[in-house]
């Protein structure tokens, strides 16, 4: 099957220009002209099927680097499964996911993986890597580390909260970061202080405040931005690269940012949540409303500016991507917190929405529209060993491929752009300008004129290579 996507401008991380795309299969074939000629004969009359991208960008599929499909956490298990939630993904514009693997503390993490390859495979809509949490760091974790590198999982979670769950202490930090030093993989970091949040909540359930809100209090951002720091004088004593999760304190951005000035391997993501919502606004909302964006890290408080301090870190490079850390949940199960807000299951679903919301950073001048191709899809396969298969519109490259229509407009909200697996949406309301019109996954069109074409199945596991980021 060859397919040619014709008239649009094809936007890559450093630069824009007319160019037709033609796909040969799975791959691209080669970036031409526009309106090319082989032997004289119109190319469009060579292929199987022409996709009309005037007025159009053309860019390389997203990838969201963090999502939770069906993950069990907080006594509950997030709704998306891997086929509802690919395909979500699948629907705005997002072409491959990297999952966390789970590993609990007592559990064995090569057995975890395998369990996570049962549960993905056959059901993805498109292609998807994973990364591996490690709880409770033991020699065992060190051993697998080494054996899943070789099976293309390159990237490590630990937390620094949550005890008793996931979180491992600095000596097991540094056992890990050491490993990671010599066996070439990154270590991602959930950083927050979790024995000071711990008391905080503590204290605050006992002075009766049961409402989401009190999430957010008890998880200051000093918590983040002392974590933070910590990983860094860890990672730097050890040599690992380090990549900092879910980045929502101004404060924290500014720890890394310091890091990188200094040369050292040290990197982070931010999440749209951090970029648009806000502690007042959402989790402050009137009685249990809140618990729709109970995540950790928490939202922040707008008047102390954070979600301003994140676009500018974008911007900057201070931090380098934007992954959903996708974790939905119904309103039924957030309900397990009615009355202590310290049981409300962490988590935002947005898988779908990414590639929109960052766009709208490209409408409003705060971000180049190359940076949102570079934020969304390059960098992403670059920092996960991805990069030449992903993250790019070359030849040999596989043709994932989206086709955004800037003067088109989506409105996020139930029954109408909404395709996760939960009962509401905490982009409610959102107006977007901008829509993704056609997708494709390796060659495959799976989305195109309103409708899903694509299938469980057809997404394959991603083996990643060595991070292609490093200094
Ligand atoms: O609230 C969140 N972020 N839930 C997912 C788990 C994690 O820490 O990334
Ligand atoms: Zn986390
Ligand atoms: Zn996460
Ligand atoms: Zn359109």
């Amino acid at each position: 099957m060859k397919t040619l996507i014709t008239g649009g401008t094809v936007v890559s991380s450093t630069g824009r220009s007319a160019a037709d795309v033609l796909i040969d299969g799975e791959t691209i074939a080669a970036l031409v002209a526009p309106g090319s000629t082989a032997l004289g004969v119109d190319l469009a009359s060579h292929v199987d099927r022409v996709i009309d991208a005037r007025g159009k960008y053309v860019i390389p599929g997203g990838i969201d680097a963090h999502t939770h499909m069906e993950m069990p956490f907080g006594g509950t298990s997030a709704s998306d499964t891997f086929e509802t939630g690919t395909r979500a993904a699948a629907w705005g514009g997002t072409t491959s996911i990297v999952d966390f693997v789970v590993q609990y503390a007592g559990e064995n993490p090569l057995e975890q993986y395998a369990r996570w390859h049962d549960k993905a495979a056959g059901n993805c809509a498109i292609d998807y890597g994973f990364h591996q949490i490690l709880s409770d760091v033991q020699d065992s974790s060190l051993h697998a580390m080494d054996e899943l590198v070789a099976e293309g999982v390159t990237s490590f979670k630990l937390f620094m909260a949550y005890k008793g769950v996931f979180l491992s202490d600095d000596g097991q930090i540094v056992r890990a970061m050491q490993k990671a030093a010599s066996n070439g993989s990154m270590i991602m970091m959930h950083a927050e202080n979790g024995s000071v949040i711990d008391l905080l909540v503590q204290q605050s359930l006992a002075r009766g405040e049961t409402d989401p809100i009190y999430h957010g209090l008890t998880r200051p951002w000093q918590a983040e931005a002392e974590a933070t720091h910590r990983a860094i004088m860890l990672a730097n004593l050890t040599g690992a690269p380090l990549y900092v999760v879910h980045v929502s304190a101004k404060q924290a951005a500014e720890q890394i940012a310091q890091a990188r000035d200094t040369g050292q391997n040290v990197f982070g993501e931010t999440c749209p949540q951090y970029l648009y919502l806000s502690l007042e606004e959402q989790l402050g909302a009137p009685g249990f409303e809140g618990a729709k964006w109970v995540c950790s890290t928490p939202l922040r408080s707008r008047a102390e500016g954070h979600q301003d301090h994140m676009w500018r870190a974008l911007r900057t490079n201070d931090l380098q991507l934007v992954s959903t850390d996708h974790c939905p949940f119904c309103m039924t199960q957030k309900q397990l917190g009615l009355g202590d807000f310290s049981k409300i299951p962490n988590g935002i679903g947005s898988v779908e929405h990414r590639m929109d919301l960052l766009y709208q950073g490209v409408v409003s001048g705060q971000i180049s529209l190359e940076r949102w191709v570079e934020i969304c899809s390059t960098t992403p396969a670059r920092m996960f060993g991805m990069y030449g298969r992903k993250g790019v519109l070359a030849p040999g490259a596989d043709a994932d491929v989206v086709v955004y229509d800037p003067a088109g407009h989506t409105s996020i909200g139930l029954g109408k752009t909404h395709h996760m697996n939960m009962d509401y949406s905490a982009w409610e309301g959102y107006e977007i300008d901008g829509h993704v019109d056609t997708v494709l996954s390796r060659g495959e069109v799976v989305v195109d004129g309103g409708q899903f074409h694509g299938r469980a199945g057809h997404g394959r596991y991603i083996r990643r290579e060595l991070s292609q980021y490093l200094i």
